[in-house]
Parts: C-alpha cells; structure tokens; sequence
C-alpha cells in the first residue's frame, strides 16, 4: 500500500567506506553470539521530519541462509522504530540497537539476493541519526549502493523483446471480465452503509460513527487496502484515475456492460469527498489511526478501536490532498455533466473551491496530519498542483489554469506514476492540451526510462520493477500512462506494445494470474482482513493470518502487491510487501485494461 519508502532516495555508503569491526565493540555486552568478524555497513538517513526520520538499508547475501537475524543500531536512543519486512525481537542500548528477525516468508535468503529493510524511527524532534547495520554471523558482506534502479541489470534486452513480442494477442485474456471483476473490487472496499444492491456478500455495514469525533458525517469512502483507514490522499489519488480512464475509455465500460457499474464505482468516493469537504477551507483527509487499525485483525464490520477524523485548513495546509481531492471532483463533474448534471454541479463546485484552498495556503499535508507520515506520507505539492491546475482548465477552458500548470511543469524522466506523484500524467496533459514539443520530449523522456534500455530494471519474465513495494502497480500505472500517451499521438504503437506486455504479465503471462479470482492460478491468500475472515458468527481473529487455508472469501478483481525483482513471490497472508491489495493498485491497472480492450 505503500511507495514513499522507495520515493525517498536513501543513500548508503559506497563499498569503499565498509568498515571491519569485531561486533563485540559494535553491540555492546552480551549481544553478539559468535567472534566471528562481520562486516558492517554503514546506513544515512537522508528523510526526517518533527518527531521521526525514514531509512533503508539493503544487505548483499553473501552466504545461504535459512533465518536471520539484523543488528540496527543507531548513534543516539530512539523511542520507537517501525520496521516492516522483519520483527522486532529486541532493543538494546537504552534504545540505540534494535535486532531485527526475518518474517516466516523472508527467512530464506540465498547467496546473491538482496536484502532491503525500510524503517521509520520516532525520537525527539527533528533528528537525523547515523546507524550501521550487520547479520549475525555472516562474515563477508558486500555492500551495495542503494539507488532508484540501474543497480539491477539482471536481464538481456533480447529475452525481454522475444517477450513482448509472445504477447500482443488481444483476444488472450477476457478484458470484459476484469474491467467486471476490479468494480467488484472496489464494492469490497466499501464502508459505511451499503446500498440494497450490494454485490459483496460478505460484507455489510461498517463504520457508521466515522466522523462522530467532529459532529460531522464522514461514513462512506473506501477502506484503503488490506486494513480499514480512510486514507483520502490515495483515495482521491484512485477516484481521479479510475475517472479519467472512463472518461478516456467510456466505450470499453460500454461495451463490456460495466457502464452503470463504473458510475456507482466512482460515485461512492465521490459522495464521502463531499461530506468531507464541509468548509470551504476545511477538508478531512484520513478516518482511522493507523495503528490502531493495523493492530485488529477482524471484519470492518466488528470494529470497536476508536476511528480519530483528521482534516487540513487554512493552518494545517495541505496543497497536495487538496490538488488531488480537486482532480477527482473535477474528473467527476466530467463524467456526470451529462448523466447528472444537478451532481456535476456540485462536484465542480466542490473542485474550483478545493483549488483555490490549495493554491492560497500552500503546503504538504503530512507536515501536520503525523497520523498519515507512516503510511502516505507526501514528497511535495507541485505535481498535485499541476495536475489539480490542469483539470481546473479542462472543466471550465480558462486560461488562467493552463497557465498555472505550465508554470508547475516537471520535465522528464518522471520516477513513475504514483498516489505520490502524478508527473508522467501532467506531462501527457500537457501535451494533449498545449501541443508543444516541450511537452512531448517530456513524455518520451519518461518512457524510454521505463522501457527496455532505460534505468528501470526488467526482471527475467520481462516485468518492469520499479521497487518492490507493489510492484505490479507501478507497471501498471505506467502502462496506463503509455496509453493515455498513445492516445494523443506519441509512439503509438510501441508503446501499446509496451503497455500490453506488462498488463499481460499481471494476468497470467507467467503462468500465475496476480488478479484474484481471474485464470485457474491466482492468490488465494492475500493480505485482506475481511476476505479472510469466517462467515460469521464465527469469530475472526489474528489468527487468521496465519491460517494456511485459502481465505474464506474470494476478493475478486484485487490486484496483490506483486514478485520481487526475480519474479519470485509467494502466496502467503502475512506479506502485505507482494500479497496486499490496495484501491490505488486497482486504479491504473483497471484504466489500462480499457485502454487495451477499447483499441482492439
Ligand atoms: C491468442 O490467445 C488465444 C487464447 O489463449 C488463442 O486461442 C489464440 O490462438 C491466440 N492467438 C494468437 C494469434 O496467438
Ligand atoms: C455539512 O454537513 C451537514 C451534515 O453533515 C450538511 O447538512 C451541510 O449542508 C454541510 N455543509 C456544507 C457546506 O457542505
Ligand atoms: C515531488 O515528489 C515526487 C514524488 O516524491 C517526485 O517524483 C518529484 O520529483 C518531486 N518534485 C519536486 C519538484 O520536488
Ligand atoms: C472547452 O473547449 C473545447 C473546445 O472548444 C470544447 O470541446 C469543450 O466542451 C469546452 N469545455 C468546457 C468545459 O467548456
């Protein structure tokens, strides 16, 4: 569910700077079990913030093993670190050394793989600490530098062209029927009340005292992933490119019979952004604290944890949520003038209100909603702001929008399409709309990164791997942004090439479908609390987790999280890294199944 642990670059010292040191002098008494001489690499913190800091650090294997454990320690005390991939089986130092564990599905680690650990660490204030990094007992480490890619060159060109070129077969696949089951998808995410027409039967009403907290009325929205906090940055993020997809593609939900489906599909968010923009300049932008909600393991409708309501104004700004939240009303007072117009209305009211509060007081949300930082923390506002700016434009044809988003243009090459950052997108709007070459080098620039030859690593079945947090989502969204490029014009055909390869790799081109419920083998075991729960009224609890049995119910259309850089994966419910859904993996992926399906 999460990419701000690769969208933060962090750095870690180059080989020559690899230090030799006994780890008794490194641990502290009593902590290390063998005198072997460990190498110990050395991790900077590059992101921080009031209260905590961010890292990563990626150990080379140098010798097979079959557990592990980490020494983290760091140069002054923390209060808390978060660590996700691994347990935290102790702290020692008065809060300086922290032994991390493998999880069941990571203790396998052979010679040559990688092993990356991100972190979040809480202390006082604004601290930046220094801290080294060593496996027990393994002797040789080779340290690897950590950057956004070309550091993985595993795959020959001509493998991943002899590819592409196996799968430009349109009528492979049964597109009708994912466009069918990623709606589904989205019906499963659903909070709040749902309608008599419910098509999940496994889920009821829930979370109907959201908003309680500040007398307002924030049930409905959708449950943001595997868990059940109402993030509104990526919810807002999936509404505007679930809309802008139908919008661009309206055929392929017409001719596969999902029109009606995909309205209703975009109207439930849409109806939770209006309750939560109660004030001009008030906008709640995330339901549920984090931690508590990630500590219950139970159906949303069994829920009983507090569900804290969090909003930004005029002196919490937050320009991005506010940008993004703009682009979905404005997407939706697209898709609806026609059908609804007295709704559209609303929503672009609604748009043009959210825009100027973003524009006037401008700044990052998750400087004052904390309670987001550790789950959707935001880089910065100005691709929100272009691409806020430039739906602005396309709702009302006034200049002044246009302008404003010329002056926020990013050139290429864009890291990627994310819930982060919509740069590749801004770039292909303004193309669409200004026709300038500028614009076009832009988003050429871009796709060549992420095509064969580019810094983006192929793994060896041809998948574009951008980071391994949700790594199919990331080719997917970028297929999504080749097709959308094709579509004014650029490269057409190679980039529907392109698109078509890395769609196909998430539907079964490997053998193994990573969309629930489509082909003969997909995940049955994804990291989904509801969908693993029993029928009631039999009680659901953590053990659920760790239950070997398929879960109980079949989460149709979800898009998991996706391999590692080899392809490897496995299918177990612990491992929200490759085996979570989330509503903003579904986006992209969903509008470039009808991009595909429209153009055959
Ligand atoms: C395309 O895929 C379908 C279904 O797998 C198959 O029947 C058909 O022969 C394929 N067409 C080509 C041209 O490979
Ligand atoms: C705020 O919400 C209340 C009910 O929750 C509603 O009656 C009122 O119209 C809303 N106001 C605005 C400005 O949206
Ligand atoms: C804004 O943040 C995104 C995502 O972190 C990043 O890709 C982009 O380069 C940043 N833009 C600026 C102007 O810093
Ligand atoms: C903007 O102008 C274009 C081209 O004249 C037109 O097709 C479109 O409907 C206009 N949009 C709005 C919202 O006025």
């Amino acid at each position: 569910m999460i990419t701000l642990w690769v969208l933060y670059l962090v750095v870690i010292t180059a080989a020559s700077a690899a230090t030799t040191v006994n780890s008794q002098t490194v641990t502290g008494s009593g902590t290390a079990t063998t005198a072997a001489v460990e190498k110990l690499l050395k991790v900077t913190v590059s992101n921080h913030w009031s209260g905590g800091f961010q890292g990563e650090f990626c150990i080379q294997i140098t010798q097979e093993l079959s557990s592990w454990r980490a020494h983290l320690t760091f140069d002054q005390p923390l209060n808390t670190l978060e660590v996700w991939v691994a347990d935290l089986a102790e702290t020692k130092q008065g809060g300086k050394e922290f032994i991390l564990v493998n999880k069941p599905w990571n203790s396998v680690e052979h010679i040559g793989d990688k092993l990356c650990v991100t972190f979040i660490g809480h202390g006082q204030g604004d601290i930046q600490p220094t801290a080294t990094v060593y496996i027990e007992g393994m002797t040789a480490a080779v340290i690897t530098r950590q950057t956004f890619g070309p550091d993985y060159t595993g795959t020959s060109k001509s493998k991943y062209e002899y590819y592409v070129s196996a799968t430009q077969n349109c009528t492979k696949y049964n597109y009708d029927d994912i466009l069918r089951k990623s709606i589904l998808f989205y019906e499963a995410q659903r909070s709040g009340k749902l309608p008599g027409n419910n098509r999940i039967p496994w889920r009821g009403d829930s979370g109907l005292e959201d908003g309680s907290d500040v007398g307002l009325d924030l049930t409905g929205g959708w449950y943001d992933a595997g868990d059940h906090v109402k993030f509104g940055f990526p919810m807002a993020y999936s509404t505007a490119i679930l809309t802008m997809g139908l919008l661009q593609w309206k055929d392929a939900y017409q001719t596969s019979r999902q029109l009606d489906h995909m309205y209703s599909c975009i109207k439930w968010p849409l109806d939770y952004f209006i309750k939560a923009h109660n004030n001009t300049n008030e906008l709640y932008v995330q339901v549920g604290d984090g931690k508590a909600d990630h500590n219950f393991w139970g159906r949303p409708e069994d829920m009983d944890m507090a569900r804290p309501s969090y909003k930004i104004d005029a002196s919490h700004p937050g320009s991005d949520v506010a940008g993004e939240t703009c682009a979905a009303f404005a997407a939706g007072y697209l898709a609806f003038k026609d059908k609804d117009p007295k709704y559209a209305a609303t929503l672009k009211q609604h748009a043009t209100e959210l825009y100027e509060f973003g524009m006037k007081y401008q700044g990052v949300y998750t400087d004052t909603i904390t309670a987001a930082v550790g789950f959707y923390k935001s880089g910065n506002t100005t691709d929100e702001l272009c691409w806020s700016a430039l739906w602005m434009y396309m709702i009302t044809n006034e200049t002044k929008y246009l302008t404003e988003a010329e002056k926020l243009f990013q050139p290429g090459p864009a890291w990627g399409l994310s819930w982060d950052d919509t740069t590749p997108l801004n770039q292909v709007l303004l193309y669409k709309l200004t026709k300038k070459d500028i614009y076009k080098q832009a988003v050429i620039d871009t796709m060549a990164d992420w095509m064969p030859g580019g810094s983006v690593p192929y793994t060896p079945k041809g998948l574009a791997w951008r980071s391994q947090w949700g790594s199919l989502r990331y080719s997917a969204n970028m297929a999504m942004v080749a097709l959308m490029a094709a579509e004014v014009g650029i490269n057409e055909k190679k980039y529907r090439d392109w698109a078509m390869g890395q769609i196909h790799y998430a539907l079964g081109d490997t053998g193994f479908s990573y969309v629930i419920g489509v082909g003969d083998k997909y995940p049955t075991h994804p990291h989904h609390r509801a969908a693993s729960c029993p029928w009631p009224p039999a009680p659901c609890s953590p053990e659920e987790v760790n239950r070997p049995e398929p879960s109980t119910h079949t989460l149709y259309g979800g898009l998991v999280g996706g391999p590692g850089k080899n392809d490897e994966y496995k299918d177990v419910r612990d491992n929200y890294v490759s085996n979570e859904v989330a509503t903003d993996y579904n986006a992209g992926f969903q509008s470039a199944v009808a991009g595909r399906l429209i153009i055959q």
